[in-house]
C-alpha cells in the first residue's frame, strides 16, 4: 500500500486528520486497532469547546453537534454547598458544547466513509518502521489475518496514550514529562432527565463530583474515588448516596436519581511527551500528551494540534515547503502546556487529597472564592474552560 500521510490511530485525532488532507487533496490511509463500534461505546469526557464545534462543522463533518448537542453559556462550580455560576458568555464571549466525544468519533468515522477515506479497523500487530527516513512504513495485520505495508511519505502517530508511536521514539531522543495523581473518578451513566440545567463542579468536604449531561434522559456523573476502587462494590443506593452527599447544601439541592447502566474508574495521570516530532513521525493528541479529565481538555487539545499540523502538511506536499512542519512540535506544545496547567490547576483545586491537611482544604476553599467572588478570577476559569480564543489559537 502507498500513500502520503500514514496515520496510526483512528481515534478523533486521526480521523479529523485524515479528514482535513483529504478535502485538501492530500492521501492517507488510517490503520486502528478497535472496531468501530468499540469505539463508539467508549465513554470519553462530554464537553466541546467552540473551536473545536468550529473545525467539525467548517469542514463538513456534520452539523449533528449543532442540532443534537447543547450549547452551555456557563458552568457552576459548588463549594461547602452553595452554588456559583460562572457565566463563559458574559465574561468571555464564548461558550461550549455538551456533545460526547464518542459521537464525535461516529460523526467522524462517517464523513470518512462518506468521502470515501481508506480506513483500516480491527488491525493487529501494529509497528512503524524508517520513520527517519524518506520512506516510513506501517506494518500490521488486517483483520482476515493479512499482512500489509504502508510506505508514507509523513507518519502520524494518534494512536493515544497506550499506543506504540512515542514508544518507537528513541528513548534518548524525548523527554516524558508526567505525574500521577492519588485518586480517580467513578463514571457513571444514568436514565434520568437533567438534575440542573447546566454542570456542576461540586467540592465538598467528602471530596470532588461532577454533575455532566448527555441528552434529556441520560446522565453522566462522576466522583473521586481510589485509583483501586472496584466498581462491583458499589450498589446503586451506595452511589447515589455518595453523589448526594457531595453535592449536599442549605439549597437542599437533590440529585434526580435513575437506573444506572455503565459505571467505570478513569485513572487521572498528565503526561507531555517532548518533542512531538521524530524525523518523519509525527504525534498527535493523546499519543503526545494527556490530561486528567478535569475541565475535558483531551479532544478539544487532540483538535488544535490537527489544527497545526494539518496545514503544515498540506504546504509541505503543494511546495515543499517544511516550515510548518519544522514548527509543528514547539507550536502544538505552546498551547499543550497551556492546557496542562488548566487541567493539573483545576484538578488540584477541585480535588481532596487523601489524608489532606486541614490547611490546604481551607486554603482551597479560599482559591474557590478568588474565581467564584470576582470577576477577574471567574473570567480566568472561564477563559480556559471554553479553550482561550480562537484569534490565539493554537
Ligand atoms: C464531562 C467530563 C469532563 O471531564 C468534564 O470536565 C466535563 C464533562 C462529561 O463526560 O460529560
Amino acid at each position: 500500500l502507498t500513500t502520503q500521510v500514514g496515520i496510526v490511530g483512528g481515534g478523533p485525532a486521526g480521523l479529523m486528520l485524515s479528514h482535513l488532507l483529504h478535502r485538501a487533496g492530500i492521501d492517507s490511509i488510517v490503520v486502528e486497532k478497535r472496531d468501530r463500534d468499540t469505539i463508539h461505546n467508549t465513554h470519553r469526557a462530554g464537553i466541546l469547546e467552540a473551536g473545536t464545534v468550529r473545525m467539525l462543522t467548517d469542514s463538513g463533518v456534520d452539523g449533528r453537534v449543532l442540532t443534537e448537542g447543547h450549547e452551555h453559556e456557563g458552568t457552576v462550580l459548588r463549594v461547602q454547598g452553595e452554588s456559583h455560576r460562572i457565566d463563559f458568555k458574559e465574561l468571555v464571549g464564548e461558550s461550549v458544547w455538551l456533545y460526547p466525544q464518542n459521537e464525535v468519533f461516529w460523526d467522524l468515522a462517517a464523513a470518512r466513509a462518506r468521502d470515501g477515506g481508506d480506513i483500516r479497523w480491527s488491525v493487529r500487530d501494529t509497528e512503524v518502521l524508517d520513520f527517519t527516513t524518506a520512506t516510513p512504513k506501517i506494518r500490521f495485520t488486517d483483520a482476515a489475518g493479512e499482512d500489509f505495508e504502508v510506505h508514507c511519505q509523513i507518519l502520524v502517530g494518534a494512536d493515544g496514550s497506550q499506543g506504540i508511536c512515542k514508544w518507537a521514539i528513541p528513548q534518548e531522543e524525548r523527554t516524558d514529562n508526567f505525574i500521577e495523581y492519588p485518586f480517580a473518578w467513578f463514571g457513571i451513566l444514568t436514565e434520568a432527565p437533567p438534575s440542573a440545567p447546566e454542570l456542576i463542579y461540586s467540592n465538598s468536604e467528602f471530596g470532588f463530583a461532577l454533575i455532566s449531561q448527555r441528552s434529556e434522559n441520560v446522565q453522566r456523573m462522576y466522583f473521586q474515588c481510589d485509583p483501586e476502587e472496584n466498581v462491583d462494590d458499589w450498589s446503586e443506593e451506595r452511589i447515589w448516596a455518595e453523589l448526594q452527599r457531595r453535592v449536599d447544601g442549605p439549597d437542599g439541592f437533590q440529585l434526580v436519581r435513575g437506573p444506572i447502566f455503565e459505571k467505570t474508574v478513569l485513572k487521572f495521570r498528565s503526561y507531555v511527551c517532548e518533542p512531538l516530532r521524530h524525523g518523519n513521525l509525527f504525534l498527535v493528541g493523546d499519543a503526545g500528551h494527556t490530561v486528567p479529565p478535569t475541565g475535558a481538555k483531551g479532544l478539544n487539545l487532540a483538535f488544535c494540534d490537527v489544527r497545526v499540523l494539518a496545514p503544515a502538511l498540506v504546504d509541505y506536499f503543494r511546495t515543499g515547503n517544511d516550515t510548518g512542519l519544522a514548527g509543528y512540535s514547539a507550536t502544538a506544545l505552546e498551547r499543550v502546556w497551556k492546557a496542562q496547567n488548566f487541567s493539573y490547576w483545576a484538578t488540584n483545586l477541585m480535588h481532596t487529597q487523601p489524608g489532606e491537611n486541614p490547611f490546604n482544604q481551607k486554603r482551597r476553599f479560599g482559591e474557590f472564592k478568588a474565581i467564584t467572588g470576582s470577576e477577574r478570577g471567574a473570567a480566568y476559569f472561564a477563559e480556559s474552560y471554553t479553550g482561550w480564543s480562537e484569534t490565539s489559537t493554537p
